[in-house]
């Protein structure tokens, strides 16, 4: 990304500010940030480098071609990264014509304006939850099946499509595909699961945990993560696609993750709440192999260290998460935890 100019769309989101971070510090022309700013966007997540004249931020819709046109045509960016989305899996339930629109459609337009634009590198963030569950074992890249496949949520089933757009391009736009696991860091917006649990152990509030709490996830730190997106625009093979995510051994369930939160607050267990409310269709367990990228020189971090300074960065940042609270916080019917 040396000399080049960057647009991040999604750059004002969780992982896409932390990629707008990463671009400036290697050297990038120009990053433009385009963003829609829904309620997850918040360009407070790059106060520490909006002064930066290398840096620009453009307000605008994917879903809408003029905007989107009207973006690439001003700023005729080298490499684009596409981090914006409709991203909540319980959002997604009650909304999913806006998942579709802003995840297939808006990833259809951006395609198309890249294609005629010139662009020179593409990546594509997709994510995991496109193979579906998997009780053992875990993905490679070739085991995504076309179209929605065993994707569960409205959210899942809209990457799943977006994910087949982005590689159908591969003719007419150089386009790399990353699918990164389950991610925590730093500025998440509170309403996901692991700084919804942070902000509530905070506040003295139970933590609420669905069903048994012997859901897995591949925990990958943001900053991680924006490394291996870095190199995927740098050295991925143009038409590739490549899994992110950290292997734990022991795996980690939601109910460990709670358990060690709530320790390392120094907080009693029963601040745990093992509610009734449990997500209709919750995947058990997803589990990707990231043996390619790994090929491209990725390394992730240490987690427990890294969920760590997550949980310092949240007890030192209220100012950040407070007023996303009420937001946050409307969506979830477990209502037992509250
Ligand atoms: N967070 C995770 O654990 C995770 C895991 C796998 C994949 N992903 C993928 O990574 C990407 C970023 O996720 P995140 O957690 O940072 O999301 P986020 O919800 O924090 O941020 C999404 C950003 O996209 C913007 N946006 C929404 N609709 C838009 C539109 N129509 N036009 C322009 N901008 C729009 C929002 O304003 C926001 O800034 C998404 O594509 C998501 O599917 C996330």
């Amino acid at each position: 990304m040396n000399g080049k100019t960057v647009l991040v769309t999604g750059g004002a989101g969780f992982l896409g500010s932390h990629f707008v971070r990463r671009a400036l510090a290697g050297g990038a022309a120009l990053v433009v940030n385009f963003d829609k700013l829904s309620y997850a966007g918040d360009v407070r997540r790059l106060d520490d480098v909006s002064g930066d004249p290398r840096y620009r931020f453009v307000q605008g819709d994917v879903a809408s071609e003029p905007e989107v046109a009207a973006a690439v045509d001003a700023h005729r960016p080298q490499v684009v990264v596409h981090y914006a989305a409709e991203t909540h899996v319980t959002r997604s339930e009650s909304a999913p014509e806006l998942f579709h629109r802003t995840n297939v459609e808006g990833t259809r337009i951006l395609l198309e304006a890249c294609a005629a634009g010139g662009v020179e590198r593409f990546v594509h963030i997709s994510t995991d939850e496109v193979y579906g569950p998997i009780r053992q074992g875990a993905f490679a890249e070739e085991d995504k099946p076309e179209g929605e496949g065993s994707a569960t949520s409205p959210y899942a089933r809209s990457k799943a499509l977006a994910d087949d757009l982005a590689r159908a391009f591969a003719g007419r736009l150089p386009v790399v595909v990353v699918r990164p696991t389950n991610a925590f860091g730093s500025h998440q917006f509170p309403e996901k699961a692991f700084p919804r649990w942070i902000v509530r152990a905070l506040r003295g509030q139970p933590l609420p945990v669905w069903g048994d709490g012997m859901y897995v996830r591949q925990w990958l730190n943001a900053v991680d993560f924006a490394e291996a997106v870095a190199l995927a625009a740098e050295a991925g093979e143009p038409g590739s696609v490549y899994n992110v995510g950290p292997r734990h051994d022991p795996e980690i369930t939601n109910i460990a993750l709670a358990r060690w939160l709530v320790a390392s607050l120094g907080l009693p267990d029963d601040r745990i709440v093992m509610t009734a409310y449990d997500r209709p269709g919750h995947d058990r367990r997803y589990c990707v192999d990231a043996t390619r990228i790994l090929g491209l020189g990725w390394r992730p971090g240490d987690v427990w260290e890294q969920l760590a300074a997550t949980v310092a960065w949240y007890r030192d940042n209220a100012s950040w998460w407070e007023p996303h609270l009420a937001v946050a916080e409307s969506i979830y019917v477990d209502a037992a935890a509250k």
